[in-house]
């Protein structure tokens, strides 16, 4: 109680003394926050934030970012793995298979191909094992000498034959929730666990101040329900709400976390689009693979700076604004 009293004591003072954003200046020195965060801490003083909260314009594509990508053989990830890569970044692409399910090459060959700067590293692995996990972001670390910035992208649905629709509360089976959230909950959960303590490890990026950018591949379910689906629904849910609270309990510790939201994304041009998804959606068009990549990689750009942060960036032609 006393401790109670004490803390109230003190937020009384320091509301009565509000703090004061100090000017901007690029001449700050990059020191560290504490890792500590208190409700009563000082109001920073003029020269005491570290880059990463200095607010300055950062300008910059993603040449040169390591970047991981879990799921990074088929579908978003690989469009995501492709369009980093494009714009020269060295990417791992952590995936239980290296073909992709809806057809064509490997992510490794088709960059090759196209003969653009960047790199790809497939590396074979299942996000639900710890050590693989942690294993493809070592490989980064070796080869590339720091991890920049974390894809959790890999996730089922299982809404493809032989499982079928709906899986609602009483029609979920135990064995379908638990494979989904084992994949989406627990495997976004060990990805954002290796990549903030890789980042915890390393210095400060000069561009941008921050010492690494987590990016959670969320949903709009997640946000609204996903009909007849409630194993996905709530994994995206918990993908939305992790976002927020590494966002929260990291800042200080100069990370940055934000999800992307696709809406419906074709992934195979021969397979049937849903009417009522082509219906539903403003921009009359469902989205593709690039169309969410290029959200991803303005994320991970140095251009995005270091104030964006617990945000959940809907890339879904306007579903989620009718
Ligand atoms: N496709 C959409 O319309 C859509 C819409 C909203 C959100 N999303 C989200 O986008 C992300 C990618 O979806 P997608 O449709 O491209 O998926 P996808 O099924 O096409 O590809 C997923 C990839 O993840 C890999 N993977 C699955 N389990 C894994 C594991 N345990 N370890 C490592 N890799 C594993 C698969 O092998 C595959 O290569 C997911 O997070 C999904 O929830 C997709």
């Amino acid at each position: 109680m006393r401790e109670y009293l004490a803390w109230l004591k003190a937020e009384a003072a320091a509301e009565a003394t509000p703090p004061v954003n100090p000017p901007l200046s690029a001449s700050l020195p990059l020191s560290v926050a504490s890792p500590s965060p208190s409700s009563t801490s000082p109001p920073p003083q003029e020269g005491s934030l570290p880059a990463g909260h200095q607010g300055r314009a950062v300008q910059g594509g993603c040449a040169g970012l390591v970047v991981a990508v879990t799921g990074g053989a088929s579908g978003i990830g690989r469009g995501i793995v492709l369009a980093a890569a494009a714009r020269g970044c060295r990417v791992v692409c952590l995936d239980t298979r290296q073909s992709p399910l809806e057809g064509g090459v490997p992510a490794a060959e088709e960059h090759a191909a196209a003969g653009s700067g960047g790199e790809v590293l497939f590396v074979r692995g299942d996000v639900t094992e710890r050590a693989d996990v942690a294993g493809a972001v070592a490989m980064a670390v070796r080869r590339w000498g720091r991890l920049d910035v974390f894809i959790n992208n890999a996730a089922l649905d299982l809404t493809d034959p032989p499982h079928s629709l709906p899986q609602q509360l009483t029609s979920t089976t135990l064995e379908q929730w638990e494979r989904v959230h084992r994949v989406n909950t627990l495997g976004y959960f060990l990805g954002a666990q290796v990549a903030v303590e890789q980042f915890l490890r390393q210095e400060p990026r000069a561009q941008t101040g921050l010492r690494g950018k987590l990016i959670n591949i969320t949903s709009q379910h997640g946000m609204v329900a996903c009909p007849g689906n409630l194993a996905y629904g709530t994994s995206k849910a918990a993908a939305v709400y992790m976002t927020k609270q590494i966002a929260v309990d990291y800042a200080e510790q100069l990370i940055a976390c934000n999800g992307v939201a696709p809406g419906k994304i074709v992934k195979e041009a021969a397979r049937p689009v849903s009417q009522y998804s082509y219906d539903r959606t403003p921009c009359k068009r469902l989205g593709t693979p690039a169309d969410v990549a290029s959200a991803v990689c303005w994320l991970a750009s140095d251009e995005a700076g270091s104030y964006q942060t617990g945000h959940n960036l809907m890339v879904d032609g306007g579903w989620m604004a009718f």
